[in-house]
C-alpha cells in the first residue's frame, strides 16, 4: 500500500531532521513541516477519504500513531535543548563537582600470602610447579609410601570421586609428577588447593591451600633442609623469629619433623594464639623416603632430598591476626578490602 510506504518515509525524514535541530526555532520549523496545518502528516490524514474503508482504517491508525510519536519526540528534544541552554548559561561543565568513585579491587589475602611464600622460595632458586587437583590413588598415596591401611585412605578422610580417583588431600602428589617428568637435580615449590572432608569450623575447611617444597640432588642433607626453612621463616615472619624442629612421622619422609616458630603474637611468652606454650606449628618436613625415589624411578643410593609442606590459611591467619578461616571464603568485601 502506497500510503503506508509514504508514512514510513515521512517518519525517517522527520527523525533525520530532528537530529539537526539546534534551537527552538529549528524545532518549530520541523513541527510545522510535519504536523502543522499544511504539514506532511496532516496532509496524509486529510487524503485518507479517497481510500477504501480497509486501507483507510490501517493507514489512519498508523498515521495517528506517528502523530503521537512526533509530538513526543518534539517535546523531548525541546526539553533537552532547554537544559543544554541552561547549563551553557551557568558556564558549561562544572569541573568542581565530585567525580564518580570507582571501587578498587584488592588482592585476596590468601593469594597475597601464597605469592609471598612463592617469592621467597623463588629467590632461593626454587621453580614453581603445579599438578592436578583430581588425582589417582597412586599419586596421592601409593607413590608416597602411604599404605592401603593408612587412616588417610579412609573415605572419611579423603573425598573419593570413584574407586580410583579422589580430590587430592595434600600437594605432595605434585612431588611425584615432577620427579617422574625430570631427573635430578630438582628444586621446586608446588602451591595449590587441597581437599579434606573435615567439618567446617573456625580452623577447619573442606578446601584449603598448601605450598609444597622438594629439593633432590646428590648429597642433600638434613642441615640443608633446616637452613632453607630457617631463611624462609625469617623472611616470612621477621628476622627475630625462632624456629624449632620436633620429631614427627610422615610416610613419605624419613626422618620427619614438624616445624614450629616462636609465637609471632607474644614472641614466645605464651598467649591465647599459641595456647600458652610460646610456639606455633607451621609446617611438616623431612628427608624424602627412599621408597618414594623407588616409586618414581630415582636411584636412592645416588640421590637424597628433602620435602616440606605448609598450610597457607594458617600462615595468613597468623600474619594478619585472622581468627576464623571461614572469613577467607565468604567474599565479604568488608573483610577483603582491608588487605590493600
Ligand atoms: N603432606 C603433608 C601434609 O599434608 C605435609 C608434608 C609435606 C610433610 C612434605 C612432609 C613433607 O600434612
Amino acid at each position: 500500500m502506497d500510503v503506508l510506504k509514504r508514512l514510513d518515509e515521512i517518519k525517517s525524514d522527520f527523525e533525520e531532521e530532528l537530529t539537526h535541530c539546534r534551537d527552538a526555532g529549528d524545532l518549530e520549523a520541523v513541527r510545522v513541516k510535519y504536523v502543522g496545518r499544511k504539514g506532511e502528516l496532516t496532509g496524509i490524514l486529510r487524503s485518507l477519504s479517497g481510500l477504501s474503508p480497509e486501507e483507510k482504517r490501517e493507514a489512519g491508525k498508523r498515521a495517528n500513531v506517528l502523530k503521537n510519536e512526533f509530538a513526543g519526540s518534539l517535546a523531548e528534544i525541546k526539553e533537552r535543548l532547554k537544559s543544554e541552554r541552561a547549563r551553557e548559561k551557568e558556564g558549561g561543565l562544572d569541573v568542581t563537582l565530585p567525580g564518580i568513585r570507582h571501587r578498587m579491587g584488592t588482592v585476596h589475602p590468601l593469594t597475597r600470602t601464597m605469592a609471598r611464600i612463592n617469592e621467597i622460595f623463588v629467590s632461593l632458586g626454587f621453580r614453581i610447579a603445579e599438578g592436578p587437583e583430581i588425582e589417582s590413588e597412586f599419586y596421592n598415596f601409593e607413590a608416597l609410601n602411604i599404605p592401603l591401611d593408612h587412616p588417610s585412605r579412609d573415605a572419611f578422610d579423603t573425598f573419593y570421586i570413584d574407586r580410583e580417583y579422589l580430590l587430592r588431600s595434600h600437594t605432595s602428589n605434585v612431588q611425584v609428577h615432577v620427579m617422574q617428568r625430570q631427573s635430578p637435580p630438582v628444586q621446586v615449590i608446588m602451591p595449590g588447593r587441597v581437599y579434606r572432608p573435615d567439618a567446617v569450623d573456625a580452623t577447619h575447611s573442606f578446601m584449603f591451600h598448601q605450598v609444597e617444597g622438594l629439593l633432590v640432588d646428590e648429597d642433600v642433607k638434613f642441615s640443608d633442609l633446616k637452613g632453607v626453612l630457617s631463611v624462609f621463616c625469617k623472611s616470612m615472619f621477621g628476622e627475630d623469629i625462632k624456629m624449632r624442629l620436633r620429631p614427627h612421622f610422615f610416610p613419605f619422609t624419613e626422618p620427619s619433623a614438624e616445624v614450629d616458630i616462636s609465637c609471632i603474637i607474644c614472641k614466645g611468652e605464651g598467649c591465647r594464639v599459641c595456647s600458652g606454650n610460646g610456639w606455633l606449628e607451621i609446617l611438616g618436613a623431612g628427608m624424602v623416603n627412599p621408597k618414594v625415589f623407588e616409586a618414581v624411578g630415582y636411584d636412592p643410593e645416588k640421590y637424597t632430598g628433602f620435602a616440606f609442606g605448609m598450610g597457607v590459611e594458617r600462615i595468613a591467619m597468623l600474619l594478619y591476626g585472622i581468627d576464623d578461616i571461614r572469613l577467607f571464603y565468604e567474599n565479604d568485601v568488608r573483610f577483603l578490602e582491608q588487605f590493600i
